[in-house]
């Protein structure tokens, strides 16, 4: 560069230019309790690992898994290295993973003893020398949800509810957040009695979807869509996340969580959130979460004596599903032979608000549907008049717009159209955007976004107390009425749920979109 264009750069320039230069955290600790379960294998560490690859990670970077088991670093993170191998499908690189390694160490712990903290403070304090992690610290609690407020009471008792020497304390926590509105509230009165609200993470993935922050993409960056989201033009909204997979070896904790519980209480809330929500006035945390409370709280709690009227719950029994002969979820491991717990969902919402006053939002979800697929919905209401024949526009529906957060990750908006030939027969087609040929950027995972997100401190993609007690508001009546029923209706495996399901939207002279 010549020195005349190297004075042309101005100070803008330079600003701009940086603002598009990925972040890179500050250097920290991640110290993950319940480190030989399942998620830090299959999600955390692989996560880690490609942000590493992907140089997002700061050079002074460790992680401490915690838990009960007794493990050598070498063997955590010999352990650590087959689930890479096994959970990612990138490319993996043995000096990547050579210098990540390193950095990776375990400590084994009853973590309801106050002497492991007392271990693990000494420990980090001894990494903040040898990795220079400069007293920050992420307290990752993937341990069982049981353990979440005693973790929380012997880090603060520790004192290690504050970063050291001016580093930051942060907590994530997983789902579920609490079994239902009293037992969330208690848990945030436990955790803010220790930590503020701005230090705590509670994750909920789905958030960290690209797709999922798509809707908020589509809704406020295009001025066409915003004049007609609202009960004017809308219909009703279908809402669907639906499974191939069964419960698997899962079968102890879902037993007691249930589809309302494991899915519904978080996934299906965040959607609801995003599609209903107002316009922020800013994508920043409070800006957002703020609008999305907004909703919860505009959400009609399922009335009492209603419940059958607006709600429908099922349990997959044995079937087929791709070809393949399927157990009903009572034959699965660790499920009870009599178990009434709900492997399917469906409901009907109304949001009260001036927006969407008399619009149903029906969402459902279910293991052992024919396919896995996520996705909204949105149904316009038909043409007030059509100067078409009946017989011309048979094949003719509602305009659609599909938003598909997994998989063909993409938007679909349905129209009608002129079928060719002579006389005047109208259609139904669609025009369809899909990301993967849109875009040459691979979508990151969602664990490592919302990784990155909270190692940068920004928790716009968390869920905030006020929005995990709101959601369990909405489905406490539901709760109650299904914790006394002894019965439940099934459907086999590999459909798309109970003839009850059908029958709610049928009584509104609708049906469910085949995804
Ligand atoms: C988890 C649930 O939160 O989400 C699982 O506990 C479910 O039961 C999973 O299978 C679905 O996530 P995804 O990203 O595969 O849609």
């Amino acid at each position: 560069m010549t020195q005349t264009q190297a004075k042309a750069r101005t100070l803008p320039d330079v600003l701009k230019d940086e603002a598009r230069l990925p972040s890179i955290p500050e250097p920290a600790v991640i110290v993950i309790f319940g480190a030989s379960g399942d998620l830090t294998a299959r999600k955390l560490v692989p996560a880690l690992y490609d942000l590493a690859q992907g140089r997002r990670l700061p050079m002074q970077f460790a992680i401490v898994g915690l838990s009960r088991t007794e493990m050598s670093h070498d063997e955590f993170r010999e352990r650590l290295r087959e689930a890479l191998e096994k959970h990612r499908s990138g490319r993996f690189s043995d000096d990547v993973w050579e210098s990540f390694s390193r950095g990776i160490f375990y400590l084994s712990g009853d973590s309801k003893k106050p002497e492991t903290y007392r271990e693990l403070k000494g420990f980090l304090g001894e990494l903040d020398e040898e990795r220079k992690t400069r007293g920050n610290r992420i307290f990752y609690l993937s341990a069982s949800p049981s353990l979440f407020s005693t973790i929380v009471e012997r880090l603060g008792e520790a004192g290690m509810n504050e970063g050291e020497e001016g580093g930051y304390a942060r907590l994530v926590i997983e789902k579920p957040f609490g079994r239902d509105l009293a037992s969330a509230k208690e848990l945030n009165a436990d955790i803010q009695r220790y930590f503020e609200e701005g230090q705590i993470y509670r994750i909920d993935h789905y958030l960290g979807k690209e797709t999922v922050q798509n809707i908020l993409a589509l809704r406020f960056s295009n001025g066409i869509f915003e004049p007609v989201w609202n009960q004017h033009y809308v219909d009703h909204v279908q809402i669907t996340v639906a499974e191939d997979l069964g419960v698997g070896t899962r079968g102890a904790f879902y037993e007691e969580a249930g589809a309302l519980r494991d899915i519904v209480q978080n996934h299906v809330m965040q959607v609801l959130c995003l599609t209903a929500m107002e316009p922020p006035v800013a994508f920043d945390a409070e800006s957002v979460r703020e609008e999305k409370v907004k909703v919860l709280k505009a959400a009609r709690p399922i009335p009492e004596g209603e419940v059958d009227q607006y709600a429908v719950r099922g349990q997959y029994a044995s079937g087929w599903v791709w070809g393949e002969e399927v157990d009903g979820y009572r034959e699965e491991e660790k499920v009870a032979p009599d178990s009434t717990t709900e492997t399917y969902v469906a409901l009907k919402v109304f949001v009260d608000n001036w927006r969407w006053a008399g619009t149903p939002f029906y969402i459902r979800t279910g293991k052992r549907l024919p396919k896995k697929a996520t996705e909204i919905a949105i149904q316009f209401h038909p043409t007030p008049h059509t100067p078409f024949t009946r017989e011309g526009t048979e094949g003719l529906e509602p305009n659609v717009l599909v938003v598909r957060v997994q998989p063909e990750e993409g938007i679909s908006l349905k129209i009608g159209a002129k079928v060719p030939g002579s006389g005047f027969q109208v259609s139904s087609v669609n025009m369809d955007l899909v990301y993967g040929t849109a875009f040459l950027e691979e979508a990151p995972d969602a664990y490592q976004r919302l990784l990155l997100d909270l190692m940068l401190g920004d928790p716009t993609l968390f869920i905030r107390a006020d929005e995990a007690e709101g959601a369990w508001r909405i489905l406490e009546p539901v709760m109650r009425a299904w914790s006394g029923e002894r019965e439940i209706p099934s459907y086999p495996a590999g459909t798309w749920g109970p003839e009850e399901a059908d029958e709610l939207l049928r009584r509104d002279g609708r049906r469910w979109r085949r995804p």
